[in-house]
């Protein structure tokens, strides 16, 4: 072969090359480009090498030379493309950022309207000096029932009525308790008077669900233990929840009621837009009560209520269905 075809065959080699490398924009096609312009097996550098064998032995070191050349800058190209694609890689967003576009709207969540209701009870609840306490969702008979003057026979403890846990089937089931007065009985088991708390939780209880009844639940549950308390303080504290909660100038009134753990026990109404509405249970502490968590009856005396948490949040915000409250509708929720 004569040196010139040969010089001509490394030039269309470098042309080639050159035009090959310039549209490539990924790591794949770049690999393509170097399997058949450098490759070791087949490429088309090895070929021309291959061609140096047959130039005229006097040729072969101008030709060797030339070979070196079209191999190194063809090498350097492909480096150079390399380099491109990775910074690219690196930074094409900030490349491609177009200020112009209007921003995304960074979107807020905000608290559930029953855990606002909670945190808002609990803050007027504090201001009168209660303590805010939490209790176990799962608890035992004694203190869903027994400690509560609630014996073995009453219909409150009725199966039907109560999520019995199947796990723990034998002498005394557990059960998913049915009222937050369970929290009482924690607290005077493990603390001495005076005693002022408050718990807001959940409950559970086998109602099917409607407009005003769901399955789960929450109660607001106030206890207060201290010397010559009575039914008076009783009213002015829940006339004050009740005002501060719904705002304005609150009535209250007691009809009479039972409850096992309290004596005398009331329903207690407040007034609002010119109605009576139901709000729960109350009275003073039972002295059978206050001898099961080892008070002397004869020395304390005290009160406690308890309370629907979605029926205050849905008066408080216009709520017809309580179970919108757990439909998690955010069309719903948002507007709280
Ligand atoms: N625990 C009662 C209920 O769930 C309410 C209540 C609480 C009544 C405290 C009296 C005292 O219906």
């Amino acid at each position: 072969m004569a040196i010139g075809s040969f010089l001509a065959e490394l030039v269309s080699f470098r042309d080639a090359a050159a035009a090959a490398l310039g549209g490539i924009a990924d790591e794949a096609a770049l690999e393509q480009a170097r399997i058949e312009f450098l490759g070791a097996r087949s490429g088309r550098l090895k070929s021309i090498q291959k061609l140096l064998a047959g130039l005229a032995p006097a040729d072969r070191p101008a030709g060797g030379r030339h070979f070196n050349e079209a191999k190194a800058a063809v090498t350097a190209l492909f480096s150079g493309v390399q380099e491109r694609l990775a910074a690219g890689a690196a930074a094409p967003v900030a490349a491609g950022i177009d200020v112009t576009l209007p921003g995304e709207a960074v979107r807020f969540g905000h608290i559930h309207p029953i855990t606002q209701t909670i945190r808002r009870v609990q803050e007027i609840m504090a201001r009168l000096g209660f303590e805010s306490v939490d209790g176990p969702e799962v608890e035992d008979q004694w203190h869903n029932f027994e400690a509560l003057a609630i014996p073995a026979e009453h219909p409150a403890r009725d199966p039907l009525d109560n999520f019995y846990l199947a796990v723990a089937r034998g002498a005394d089931p557990l059960l998913l308790r049915s009222q937050t007065s369970t929290v009482q009985i924690r607290v005077m088991e493990s603390r001495r008077p005076p005693l002022r708390i408050v718990s807001l939780g959940r409950v559970y209880r086998p109602d099917t669900a409607d407009a005003t009844h769901y399955p789960m639940f929450h109660q607001v549950e106030g206890l207060l233990i201290e010397p010559g308390t009575t039914m008076a303080h009783l009213k002015s504290v829940l006339r004050q929840l009740a005002a501060s909660f719904l705002g304005g100038d609150v009535h209250v009134r007691f009809r009479p009621s039972f409850f096992p753990f309290t004596e005398p026990s009331v329903e207690f109404d407040m007034e609002w837009g010119g109605r009576w509405i139901e709000m729960g249970g109350a009275g003073m502490v039972d002295p059978a009560v206050l001898s099961a968590v080892g008070y002397d009856p004869e020395r304390v005396s005290g009160f406690a209520f308890g309370l629907g948490v979605e029926r205050i949040a849905a008066r408080r915000y216009g709520v017809a269905d309580i179970r919108d409250f757990y439909r998690n509708d955010v069309r719903f929720l948002r507007q709280f």
